[in-house]
């Protein structure tokens, strides 16, 4: 597999073309941001361990019927995927209250909630990624109805088999964002599953192990990062 013109420069990862029209080759970045790039940072090795964590997520939900853009690891920052027409969505899945979602409600974070929540927010930077619903989805011709409905289903689905395997690793999944895309009529996951895109908390300590580290200058960013990666290989070693 050939790496060849960059396609696209993310705020985590590069995207390239290859030598076949249907596959991209992501290369995922040590780079970070927060508060939509107002502020900016580097978190040793993150980029290796969010494309290695993902690469094992996807492979657990591809075994659970889940279709993923997840072809195969290149090496440890780069990843093979399938190329997807992307769904300019972020499916925000959550189980209990932290984040925006506190501010929003003026809910205090750890408030359990009585059933997941499922958010849509339409992906535009210059927007500051807005909330909206599934109308606004539909009339501005985003996604269809049948894949919005199937967006978020998926989003519910993924959330079980995320839990069940986080809390083998003892990590409570409080929340977190996926992106999906269409081939062929098909919807696909794609993007990634990685500290920068959920929320961990220790189930014991509830200490938190993701990128809120970074966000809110919490210090052992690194550690954080790989703590969760090392918990989930052996859980998964494990099961
Ligand atoms: P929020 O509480 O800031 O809305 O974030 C909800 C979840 O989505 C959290 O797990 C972090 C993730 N997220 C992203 O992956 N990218 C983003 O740009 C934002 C704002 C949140």
């Amino acid at each position: 597999m050939e790496k060849l013109a960059l396609r696209y420069e993310g705020k985590a990862k590069k995207v390239y073309d290859t030598d076949q029209s249907e596959y991209f080759w992501v290369a995922y970045k040590d780079d970070a941001t927060a508060f939509n790039g107002e502020k900016k940072g580097q978190i040793a090795d993150k980029g290796e361990v969010n494309n290695l964590l993902s690469a094992l997520f996807f492979e657990e939900l591809e075994k659970s019927g889940i279709p993923t853009h997840y072809v195969r690891l290149i090496s440890n920052r780069d990843m093979l995927v399938r190329r997807l027409e992307m769904i300019p969505l972020e499916v925000v899945v959550r189980n209990i209250v932290a984040g925006s979602l506190s501010k929003r409600l003026g809910v205090e974070e750890g408030y359990v909630l009585s059933q997941p929540v499922v958010e849509l927010y339409y992906k535009d930077d210059a927007l500051g990624d807005p909330l909206v619903n599934e109308s606004h989805v539909s009339a501005m011709g985003w996604a269809s109805a049948v894949v919005v409905q199937e967006v978020q289903a998926l989003g519910l689905k993924i959330n079980e088999l995320l839990k069940k395997i986080l809390v083998k690793a003892g990590i409570d999944l409080i929340d977190f964002k996926l992106e999906f895309g269409i081939v062929d009529g098909k919807v696909y996951l794609g993007d990634e599953i990685s500290p920068d895109t959920c929320r961990y908390w220790d189930i014991e300590t509830r200490e938190k192990l993701d990128k809120d580290r970074f966000r809110r200058d919490l210090g052992r960013v690194e550690e954080a990062y790989q703590e969760v990666f090392r918990r989930v290989k052996e859980a998964l070693a494990h099961s």
